[in-house]
């Protein structure tokens, strides 16, 4: 199906209906698991050179569906039909919650970004880790992106996250943890150094799955410096960078609500994964953390910035809405033209060649 000729058509409708029509299709591949073998064999791109084992995981390839697209675990089984190596689902909370009044995402085609005001809209954790106990073990890693319900108070917060991963321990690969969003009020208040530590520390004792942490593109990078220090301290195993922004002045025709993702926000994220690498690689631990880069990731030559420049793994969310589902299969096939020419064998040897 060629994706620009559908494109138009998909534009004139509302963004959140067009995502809810996308979920309806998606969920319904479980139940034709020939078709989509079929379907996946030009699309999910395999090679030695893109394979990689973090975390005691096998990535098949580098690149992820990012938090946010599967808010309810309904299109896991999918993930690999588009394209994907890995995945997120969530954010999930511990109660099921409707997220901010509508509309809640907006378009702009022109700036092939998104904006969006969700707010943790999802069906909560018992619903979720009962769908995914079913798909569980996944056929590419998945971890959940989690975060608290918005009627608790940011002080109790370190509660909504144990329930979480007590909750999806044995039917998630690894925990991704979301104090990032701009769209629960405070939350980014947590984004300290003291209560991350805090809250790595005390997720990690309760489960052997990895804990990843999520970054916010608009802390300051003094702030970003220590968090990421003290999430260490605190047992983190990686870092996912980054979510959505609250800087309007990223894009020329902004509405004054929720985040901006896509290619505005794509030298801000690019500029925090350099700045967390080369943190990262000072201390000799960017081996033993490695980083997840997410945000405006839109072309081969964007995927392969990032990992010369310290990015194990990609994610994307917006790209997919402007340039359709065959962009994961192009990324993926760029990586390896590039890690040809640049001589390397697989990626793990081209993280952060270039820092
Ligand atoms: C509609 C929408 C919903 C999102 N929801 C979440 C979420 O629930 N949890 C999360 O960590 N990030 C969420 N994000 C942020 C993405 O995961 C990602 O960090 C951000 O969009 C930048 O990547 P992109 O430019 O590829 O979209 C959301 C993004 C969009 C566009």
């Amino acid at each position: 199906m060629d994706f620009e000729k559908i494109k138009p058509w998909i534009y004139k409708l509302n963004p959140e209906f067009a995502h809810t029509l996308t979920e309806t299709v998606l969920k319904s591949y479980k139940y034709c698991p020939l078709f989509l073998e079929w379907l996946k064999k030009d699309t999910f791109i395999t090679d030695l050179s893109l394979e990689q084992h973090l975390w005691g995981l096998k990535f098949p390839n580098p690149v992820g569906v990012a938090g946010g697209f599967d808010k309810n675990g309904t299109m896991v089984e999918s993930f690999p039909l588009l394209g994907f190596g890995w995945g997120e689902v969530g954010a999930i909370t511990p109660k099921p919650q409707f997220g901010n009044p509508k509309p809640r995402v907006w378009r702009f085609p022109e700036w092939e970004a998104v904006q969006n005001s969700f707010g943790f809209n999802n069906q909560g954790l018992e619903r979720i880790s009962n769908r995914l106990k079913k798909s569980y073990p996944f056929k590419v890693p998945i971890g959940a992106n989690i975060g608290k319900n918005k009627t608790t108070p940011p002080h109790q917060a370190i509660i909504d996250y144990k329930i979480l991963v007590k909750g999806l321990e044995e039917v998630v690969d690894f925990f991704v943890v979301n104090i990032s969003s701009p769209n629960t009020p405070g939350l980014r208040t947590l984004l300290n150094p003291q209560f991350v530590e805090k809250l790595i520390g005390e997720l990690s004792q309760l489960t052997s799955r990895p804990i990843l942490l999520k970054l916010s593109p608009d802390m300051e990078f003094n702030t970003v410096e220590q968090v990421v220090a003290e999430a260490i301290r605190g047992g983190v195993k990686g870092i996912v960078l980054t979510n959505t922004t609250t800087d309007y002045s990223v894009m020329p025709t902004p509405i004054k609500r929720g985040g901006i993702s896509g290619r505005p926000l794509q030298q801000k994220s690019f500029q925090m994964l350099k700045f967390v690498a080369t943190f990262l690689k000072r201390e000799e631990l960017l081996k033993q953390i490695p980083l997840i880069s997410v945000g405006g990731i839109d072309s081969p030559e964007e995927g392969y910035r990032r990992i010369i420049h310290g990015a194990s793994l990609l994610q994307l969310y917006t790209p997919l809405i402007f340039k359709g589902p065959k962009i994961v299969a192009q990324i993926n096939r760029g990586i390896i033209e590039r890690l040809e020419r640049d001589k390397f064998k697989t990626i793990g040897e081209a993280v952060g060649a270039n820092l």
